[in-house]
């Protein structure tokens, strides 16, 4: 099969790529990014020259070359979004031509050429869970999202839905909690707490720290996606999450300094996040019963992993943190566009 990744270059995007080409090993896939910001060419370097693999740059807003692309591939997975909540909040702009105009031109072109399609979305569009509460989000958790980020990604959900009722497209939906494991962009909050610990730097942690978030592990959603996609039903969406138990941004921290074996004065408590949601946490439950999902680990065990990933590729989050990645990609193809 030939599978068509949008988004490829950014952190789940990297890790649904290596793991679908090892699990699925005869399928070819081709990576559409448009390398943002967040888009990181080097994180799959070492798949140049595979065969099975090719990387082109471009926006998903072309609707022309998404058509072109679309129609080659026969099946799509759609991650590329414009994915930070605080960005969001600064300026909304891009959250909505990306991630709700991006959506509807990969799905009018899975209309016309009549392809099957995942869609990745996020568990934000739900809004927020109080705090102490046993409540969790399932499928048919109604749609309330608070950041400008949340609504973007809500707009494309719907979008897909829509498509799906009125032309009956082939079209899942996942929406999942809080990802975390290598090569994530160190803005996002527990590579950014590994890395500035690792530089010797303090750990910002937003209001009370007090907020809850469902940790998923990265190659445990790819997993969940593969199931999606291979047993899933056309038009249904699935909850995916983890094994956290209600763990606050506060115990996160304090467990990543005790692997680090660092003081917890490196800690700084700073200004919150306007409307920052408090409580996430997933049922995973028809994910697990009509497809088989279930983590592999709990959270201390993944936790533990990706502190030593961050440890072993210093190099890696240097050269993001330094801006320096953003020059790989030219310096290896020539301009984009050549
Ligand atoms: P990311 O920000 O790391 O990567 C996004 C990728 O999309 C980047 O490589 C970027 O270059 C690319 N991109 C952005 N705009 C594009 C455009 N117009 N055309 C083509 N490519 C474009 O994001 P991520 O954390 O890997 O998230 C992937 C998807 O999963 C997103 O849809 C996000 O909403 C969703 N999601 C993420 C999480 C999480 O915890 N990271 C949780 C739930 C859902
Ligand atoms: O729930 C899924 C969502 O998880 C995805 O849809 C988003 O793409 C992804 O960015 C993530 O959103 P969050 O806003 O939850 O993730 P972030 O890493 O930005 O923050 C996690 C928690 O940590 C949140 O409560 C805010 C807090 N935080 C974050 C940063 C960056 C801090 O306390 N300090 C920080 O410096």
């Amino acid at each position: 099969m030939k599978v068509l990744v949008t988004g490829g270059a950014g952190f789940i995007g990297t890790n649904f790529i290596r793991y679908w080409l090892k699990a699925h090993p005869d399928d070819e896939i081709i990576n559409f990014d448009k390398l943002t910001y967040a888009g990181n060419a080097e994180s799959l370097k070492d798949l140049a020259g595979n065969p099975k693999y090719k990387f082109i740059v471009g926006d998903i807003v072309n609707e022309d070359i998404i058509g072109s692309l679309v129609e080659q591939c026969e099946l799509v997975v759609h991650f590329a979004a414009e994915s930070h909540v605080d960005r969001s909040i600064i300026n909304a702009e891009e959250f909505v031509r990306t991630n709700v105009l991006g959506t509807q031109i990969i799905l009018q072109a899975v209309r016309e050429h009549d392809r099957r399609l995942h869609h990745v979305s996020t568990d934000e569009v739900f809004g927020a869970l109080p705090l102490g509460s046993k409540e969790k989000f399932n499928e048919l958790t109604p749609y309330n999202p608070s950041s400008p980020y949340a609504a973007s990604k809500a707009g494309s959900d719907h979008l897909v839905r829509a498509f799906y009722h009125t032309y009956k497209i082939d079209a899942t939906i996942s929406n999942c909690s809080n990802n975390f494991g290598p090569y994530q962009f160190p803005e996002k909050f527990i590579p950014l707490v590994i890395t500035n610990i690792l530089e010797g730097k303090k750990v910002p942690v937003y209001g009370d720290g007090l907020y809850v978030r469902d940790w998923l592990y990265v190659d445990d959603h790819c997993h969940a996606i593969d199931l999606i996609i291979n047993q899933g039903k056309s038009g249904e969406t699935y909850c995916i999450g983890g094994m956290t138990n209600d763990i606050s941004n506060l115990e996160v921290v304090k467990k990543i300094l005790k692997i680090l074996g660092q003081g917890e004065d490196v800690i700084e408590m700073i200004t919150d996040r306007p409307g920052h949601d408090r409580r996430y946490a997933i049922d995973w439950s028809k994910a697990q019963q009509e497809l088989g999902y279930q983590p592999e680990n709990d959270f201390d065990n993944y936790l533990e992993q990706t502190v030593k990933w961050y440890q072993n590729n210093q190099d890696w989050w240097q050269r993001v943190k330094s801006g320096e990645y953003q020059r790989y990609y030219e310096q290896q193809y020539g301009k984009v566009g050549n």
